[in-house]
């Protein structure tokens, strides 16, 4: 927190003329100065980004690295749903996600269950962060911030885009093309596409077969050249 003596500080620093003479930069310095004092000192802020994450996808990570260079503290919130069977446990998307965050200092990786504004309130997040990739998320992002706002209405939801090269990528999808042993490279980071590949391992392994003999039969033209 920036206490009124920094600013005083500073202040002086920006006027090397007596305090008397009015120069612009004096000016300035003193509408800043009464500006400061109306706003009063910033906020720290911490959010929570919740989500289901399974499994992690590099949209995901994008907007933690995003959210991470604005917030002081991100915490990225598992949601436990006994309702539905992940194809990732608890355990394995926490340390996916923890691996893939160890360079983010102001990032922690935990689980939640329950009502999301609750579990906010309970590590003093004061934000919440989603992601919106295109105008299809927007109604039920908006659906959602609303209800949540309905339920704890000091809770700020703040929406983040990440890169525009993920922007159709969803867990969903993620899954989908992992399931038919279909590539993900560049859609997870690797270190996922390695735990999707060892956690589908035989749906990989028939589809690499199946490319291995679409490769190896000759064409109708090469079959028609032979004697
Ligand atoms: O990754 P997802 O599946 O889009 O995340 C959805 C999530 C976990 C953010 C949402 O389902 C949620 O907050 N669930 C917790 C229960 C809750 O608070 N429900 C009310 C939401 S309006």
């Amino acid at each position: 927190m920036r206490l009124w003596g920094d600013i005083i500080l500073e202040h002086l620093h920006a006027t090397p003329f007596p305090i008397a003479i009015l120069t612009p930069a004096r000016i300035e310095s003193l509408i800043n100065l009464h500006w400061r004092f109306l706003r009063g000192p910033l906020k720290q802020v911490s959010a929570l980004y919740p989500g289901s994450f399974d499994p992690p996808t590099n949209g995901h990570l994008d907007l933690i690295e995003r959210g991470a260079k604005i917030f002081e503290e991100l915490v990225v919130g598992i949601l436990k749903n006994s309702e539905k069977i992940p194809m990732f446990s608890l355990t394995e998307r926490l340390e996916m996600l923890k691996t893939l965050t160890a360079h983010l200092r102001n990032v922690r990786i935990e689980a939640f269950h329950g009502l999301m504004v609750e579990y906010a309130k309970s590590i003093n997040a004061t934000c919440v962060l989603r992601g919106i990739r295109a105008v299809s998320d927007y109604e039920y992002e908006l659906q959602m911030a609303l209800m949540n706002r309905k339920l704890e209405p000091t809770l700020e939801t703040v929406f983040m885009m990440p890169a525009d090269k993920y922007s159709y990528v969803s867990s969903r999808l993620v899954r989908e093309v992992a399931q038919i042993g279909g590539p993900v490279k560049g859609l997870v980071p690797e270190f996922v596409e390695q735990k999707l590949r060892e956690k589908l391992e035989p749906a990989y392994r028939f589809h690499d077969e199946m490319q291995e003999t679409a490769a190896r039969k000759p064409s109708r033209r090469e079959r028609k050249r032979k004697p």
